[in-house]
């Protein structure tokens, strides 16, 4: 279970050990660690298991991210441990491409290609400005399906538990676009406060970004996904989750609802933390 402590693989973690499966998290914090920085740590994470979902850090779209997601995906045929289930993205080149690395090493693959996740407001780099009741990004009027990572890790669980879903590819989003400012307005309703979008540009969210001590890495790929694949390729939705699971996906007002009644958006909870 790599990234198996992130917004997607932590879900998938939880629901696994739900059906009383065995699961090893692999990640940094695992035991054994694995750290994708250091290829010494893969084969002890790969040992004995049946197989692996595969979620890259910090993304796909990140440098060197298609030859290491490769190399994984080598190693872990070698090891005996065909099935993977990946996790991609929609609309990203190099996405596209660590896909193709990892079928290259002959994987009894699942690929899980997602849009946005909702999560990024409540449990990554969106929610300062949820909580700050700003929220000013680079993303214009552009519209994005948001799935929401329980879709995700539905999917995923339902990819690695089941042969029927190799050499699937599933798009997943959720079932309505929304513009950043549109997804905004569904959490400041669900919270019933005053939480609004700001258009800036690319410029004044580096720059913000920097101010703030994100690391340029972070800034670098945050404004790529803004400028390269927020460009309206992504601007329709995906039936992955209806062909995976046979239902309807989550719809963004229901994700807000939760997370605000998880506390997650509440300020005040944040400062007494
Ligand atoms: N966010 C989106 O909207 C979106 C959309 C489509 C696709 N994606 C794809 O989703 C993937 C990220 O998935 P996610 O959001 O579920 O994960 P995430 O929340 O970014 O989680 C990070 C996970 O990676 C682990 N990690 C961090 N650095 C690591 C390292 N050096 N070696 C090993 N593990 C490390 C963390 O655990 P430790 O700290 O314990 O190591 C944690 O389990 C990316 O590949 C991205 O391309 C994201």
């Amino acid at each position: 279970m790599l990234g198996g402590t992130g917004k997607t693989g932590r879900r998938v973690v939880r629901r696994l050990r739900d059906r009383q499966l065995p699961v090893r998290v692999g990640s940094r914090s695992g035991t054994p660690p694995f750290d994708w920085e250091d290829r010494s740590t893969w084969a002890p994470a790969l040992r004995g298991a049946g197989s692996v979902y595969l979620s890259y850090h910090p993304d796909l779209a990140a440098p060197r991210a298609v030859e290491t997601v490769g190399a994984l995906a080598e190693l872990a045929v070698a090891s005996a441990v065909p099935r993977l289930v990946l996790l991609s993205g929609r609309g990203e080149p190099e996405a596209e491409e660590a896909e193709q690395a990892v079928r290259a090493s002959g994987a009894e693959l699942t690929i899980v290609r997602s849009a946005w996740f909702a999560q990024n407001f409540s449990e990554d780099f969106l929610l300062d400005g949820v909580l700050g009741g700003v929220v000013a990004l680079p993303a214009g009027d552009t519209p994005e399906p948001f799935v929401d990572a329980d879709d995700i890790a539905d999917v995923a669980v339902a990819a690695l538990t089941d042969d029927r879903h190799i050499g699937r590819r599933y798009e997943l989003t959720g079932p309505r676009l929304l513009t950043f400012a549109e997804a905004v307005e569904e959490i400041a309703r669900a919270t019933a406060r005053d939480i609004r979008f700001l258009p800036v540009s690319i410029e004044e969210y580096a720059a913000a970004a920097e101010q703030h001590g994100v690391p340029a890495a972070a800034v670098d790929l945050i404004t790529y996904l803004f400028r390269e694949v927020l460009d309206g390729r992504n601007a329709h939705l995906g039936d992955g989750v209806r062909r995976a699971l046979g239902r309807e996906p989550r719809d963004f007002a229901r994700y807000a609802r939760d997370a605000a009644a998880s506390g997650v958006f509440d300020p005040d909870r944040r400062a007494a933390a």
